[in-house]
């Protein structure tokens, strides 16, 4: 029986690779290059599947632009908001992206962010490497503990859960909104707040778990950060879409927020210089998933969708 054809997008895990090369007739990217759009349409020209990231930007004109022997996008995250669904599901075209699976990872990351802009591990890191660090006194340094804090959590999703369980791990107490209040077996002693403004003035942590969607553009902003009590510190781990940046480094700048840990920019790869030249701000590269489990995990879970459809099953992480 012929195999189907799968574009694979980026080089991914061997074992993924690997297993992939079995079950599929494999066109790799050897380069591991971002493809653009033009790119991206001439690789599924005449395939059946593609195996895709968050780098690879499917809008409706590239989805137009796909010919018709393409059938399914499988994503290798959790986030699809680099594929406009609406256009896919009008194209007929499947997508699945990778929940659950990046939970854990992501949720690690989160803390490393709060416990960084927190503890001034940026600072910290870059004087010790420096060969600068020739002092030490009892004002030395000196940043904010998080033990008995509150953490506020906006979308209580899954990765909001578990970074939810990994704050009480902390001694602080969970806080969130949501657009639906979780059951109470789920929700766990987490305050619900039944709006985003009665959750920002709680929160002196802000952990942001939320999807990049329209109406979540810029939904921390100049008149949000305004809301949060003094000092706070923000978290993002979701999509740098959802930060009003400059509003983020006047907050930041002023002293009226403490710090911030992000994972995640409006510009990607590269990030936002204007926060990058702040001393409180801690920054990583959009490794929210990025564990050898997470990563096999989740290249397994895309082939999982990709086999279902095949077979004829309903994917189970069907999004379009
Ligand atoms: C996700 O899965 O959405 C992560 O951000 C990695 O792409």
């Amino acid at each position: 029986m012929t195999k189907p054809r799968l574009v694979m997008t980026r080089r991914f895990r061997p074992a993924v690779e690997q297993r992939a090369a079995r079950d599929y007739d494999v066109v790799l990217n050897p380069d591991d290059r971002v493809l653009s759009p033009q790119d991206l349409v001439a690789a599924c020209m005449n395939a059946d599947a593609v195996m895709a990231c968050h780098s690879e930007l499917f809008g409706a004109d590239v989805i137009r632009a796909l010919g018709p022997r393409l059938k399914i996008i499988a994503n290798h995250s959790v986030g699809t908001d680099h594929v406009d669904l609406a256009a896919a599901a009008a194209a007929g075209i499947t997508v699945t992206n990778t929940p659950d699976v990046l939970s854990d990872a992501t949720a690690e990351i989160a803390m490393l962010c709060m416990l960084g802009a927190a503890r001034r591990g940026a600072e910290g890191d870059a004087l010790v490497r420096s060969g600068q660090w020739n002092f030490w006194s009892p004002d030395f340094m000196v940043g904010r503990q998080v033990t008995g804090k509150r953490f506020g959590i906006l979308g209580m999703g899954r990765v909001g859960q578990v970074a939810a369980e990994r704050a009480r791990g902390f001694g602080m107490q969970v806080h969130y909104h949501n657009r639906r209040r979780l059951p109470a077996h789920l929700e766990k002693g987490a305050v619900f707040h039944d709006s985003l403004e009665s959750l920002l003035s709680v929160s002196d942590v802000l952990s942001l778990h939320c999807p990049a969607t329209p109406g979540n553009d810029g939904i921390i902003n100049a008149r949000t950060l305004a809301m949060l009590p003094d000092r706070a510190i923000v978290v993002n781990t979701a999509r740098g879409m959802l930060i009003d940046e400059d509003a983020l480094v006047q907050a930041l700048q002023s002293g009226r927020l403490f710090a911030a840990g992000l994972d995640v920019f409006r510009t990607e790869p590269g990030g936002n210089p204007a926060l990058a030249a702040l001393p409180n701000v801690f920054l990583l590269p959009h490794i929210g998933s990025a564990t050898e489990e997470t990563r096999d995990a989740m290249g397994f879970r895309a082939l999982d969708n990709l086999d279902a459809f095949f077979a004829g099953r309903e994917p189970s992480d069907r999004v379009a």
